[in-house]
């Protein structure tokens, strides 16, 4: 048949062909370069490592795997029922109208001109507003859909490929803080089903208080499979809302599907303890969840802003001292450090509500001059004054933000030896180190990496961070890098071509399967000398035709051959021969 070999030519283009791009889709990071940074090797090195990981080649060198390895992701925002317009038109309100207004079904009176005229109205709403919208309603409902799955897909190969040995997620882990809490809860099944599956939110005994006998230190690598498969989400606007419109109904629906908002981790990593002494203390990492929504004023829940506070100022309190070797900070929190317009995609930017929400905070593209210092100072111990302890160079580490979907990289610094005011300051971080700002003596600083969107506008980027010990200083190091998927369209693009290819294929299978059974039924029925060959199966007047056309398919032959006794002179015993060709009629739909 025609239309067999047409769709024979198209699975020779299409099967290669998506075979080739669902590969390249399913292991992007392979083809990307991506790999968790190398402890003092380059990328090459870092990627061929982990290529070697996954063959498990015996070339494969553990060491050049950090210790600490954090997949970090950026504003999912998934959105959800609540972000498409008028989902109501998706079941027709102005055809049950029509039916009410054609045959006065709610009781109402009208003459037969005025019914006319109200059910030509609704046909004409029905038509030109109904249809337009539900259209528009079902394209949002699978975009959402397919935006699950894409995130997901970025989650779950990212994870498998780059072997993280944490994760976070940055804020914005829905899209609105404004939704109802039936859609906060069927985003947040999404969100651990759809696209974090196989992810854990933290349980509540693990993301810890900070206080000064601290007892939850942990040993970095152990428990290696349940710390991967816990994410720390942070909470941001989207998620909470904004100090102006935070509650704690926001809050507690927050923590209860997500986790924590505030905490902190703290981990060792162990190393051979016959080289610590009091020079050489046992490596520490610190770990801190926070929710800076409401770090500014004014917030309409001053109660809320209190927890905050506290929950800072005992972060400063228990912080270890500033002298201490060996330690890193990590600070994970949504709202990135305030900097001078220029530096990143987003400039400073406030916004307050006006009469409502105790005239709170808005929106806010940064935290504000203050809230930022705090960080720095406080938490960072970091200071312009070199007379202070640690000479003003605080505690090593870094802040990973979210919010500003363009992701930034930057150094905040303070020039001690730049009188009489000294300011904080930010720079790119590439035009830091150009400049050697980094290194530079009296000049302590402190590097925030906004992380770029997960979303598929943004790129479908993935942070990789790695953090490693360094025997000979004694000190921590780290190195991030960002690994893109590509928008969604990518995602869609390759997925649709598979299904095409699978429909053409199983339309090839089908039509193969007919022809082939109604060669059989005819080629039967000839050899018997009956006319009742259309009994069964339409087509096989077709398939007789071609038969005497002498046009026999080589398959077809082997076909009969393989199921011989077919062929078999007919002995007139019609009953039986029609049992016969039933079953095989049977088969061959099965696929036979
Ligand atoms: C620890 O270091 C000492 C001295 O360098 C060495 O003898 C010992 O084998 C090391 N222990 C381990 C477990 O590596
Ligand atoms: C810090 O201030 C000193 C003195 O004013 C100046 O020479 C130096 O260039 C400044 N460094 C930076 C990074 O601004």
């Amino acid at each position: 048949m025609f239309l067999v070999s047409v769709l024979r030519y198209l699975l020779v283009l299409l099967v290669p062909l998506s075979l080739l791009l669902s590969t390249y889709l399913y292991l992007y990071p392979v083809f990307h370069l991506c790999a968790f940074p190398a402890p003092e090797h380059d990328a090459n090195t870092a990627w061929t490592n982990t290529l070697r990981q996954h063959l498990s080649l015996s070339t494969f060198d553990a060491k050049k795997v950090a210790p600490f390895r954090l997949l970090a992701l950026g504003d999912p925002q998934l959105e959800g029922e609540s972000s498409i317009p008028d989902p109501e038109a998706a079941t027709f309100p102005h055809l049950s109208k029509f039916w009410k207004d054609a045959f006065l079904l709610d009781g109402t009176e009208h003459n037969p001109l005025q019914r006319l005229r109200h059910s030509l109205h609704d046909l004409v709403d029905f038509y030109l507003d109904d249809i337009p919208k539900s259209l528009e309603v079902y394209r949002k409902r699978i975009d959402h859909f397919g935006n699950d799955y894409y995130l997901g897909h970025i989650y779950r190969t990212m994870h498998w490929w780059t072997d993280p040995s944490h994760v976070t997620v940055l804020g914005d882990l829905v899209g609105s803080q404004w939704i109802e809490d039936d859609e906060f809860e069927a985003r947040g099944w999404r969100y651990w089903n759809r696209v974090f599956r196989g992810g854990e939110r933290i349980f509540d005994e693990v993301a810890s208080t900070p206080s000064e006998n601290f007892e939850d230190t942990r040993i970095l690598g152990e428990n290696a499979e349940a710390w991967k498969q816990i994410i720390l989400n942070v909470a941001g606007n989207h998620d909470v809302g904004y100090a102006g419109d935070l509650s704690p109904v926001r809050m507690d629906r927050f923590i209860r599907v997500f986790g924590k908002a505030n905490y902190e981790l703290r981990f060792q990593l162990p190393v051979n303890s016959t080289i610590l002494d009091e020079e050489k203390p046992v490596p520490e990492l610190r770990i801190i969840v926070f929710n800076d929504m409401n770090l500014d004023t004014p917030a309409s829940s001053k109660a809320m802003q209190d927890e905050t506070y506290e929950f800072l100022n005992d972060i400063i309190t228990t912080s270890k001292d500033v002298s201490r070797p060996a330690h890193f900070t990590i600070l994970l929190t949504h709202i990135p450090m305030h900097k001078e317009a220029g530096i990143c995609v987003d400039g400073p930017f406030f916004d307050f509500y006006d009469g409502y929400f105790d005239n709170g905070v808005k929106e806010q593209n940064h935290l504000s001059r203050d809230a930022s210092k705090g960080f720095l100072e406080g938490v960072f111990g970091m200071n312009g004054n070199p007379g202070v302890a640690g000479n003003g160079f605080g505690r090593n580490g870094v802040i990973l933000t979210g919010h500003d979907h363009e992701g930034c990289d930057t150094y905040h610094y303070i020039n001690q030896s730049d009188p009489p005011e000294r300011e904080w300051q930010a720079k790119r971080w590439k035009d830091a180190v150009a400049l050697g700002i980094n290194e530079e003596a009296g000049v302590p600083g402190l590097r925030e990496i906004t992380v770029q969107s997960m979303m598929g506008g943004f790129a479908g980027n993935a942070g990789l961070m790695s953090l490693w010990f360094d025997e000979e200083t004694w000190d921590w190091k780290f190195e991030f890098m960002n690994c893109g998927l590509g928008t969604q369209h990518v995602w869609w693009l390759v997925h649709i071509v598979d299904l095409i290819t699978l429909g053409v294929g199983l339309a090839y299978g089908i039509l193969l399967a007919v022809e082939k059974m109604s060669r059989e039924v005819p080629r039967r029925h000839m050899g018997n000398g009956t006319a009742k060959t259309s009994n069964g199966a339409g087509k096989s007047s077709n398939g007789s035709a071609k038969l005497g056309n002498g046009h026999v398919d080589p398959g077809l032959v082997e076909y009969l051959k393989t199921n011989g006794n077919l062929d078999a002179p007919g002995a007139g015993r019609k009953s039986l021969r029609k049992k016969k060709s039933r079953r095989n009629l049977h088969d061959a739909a099965a696929g036979n």
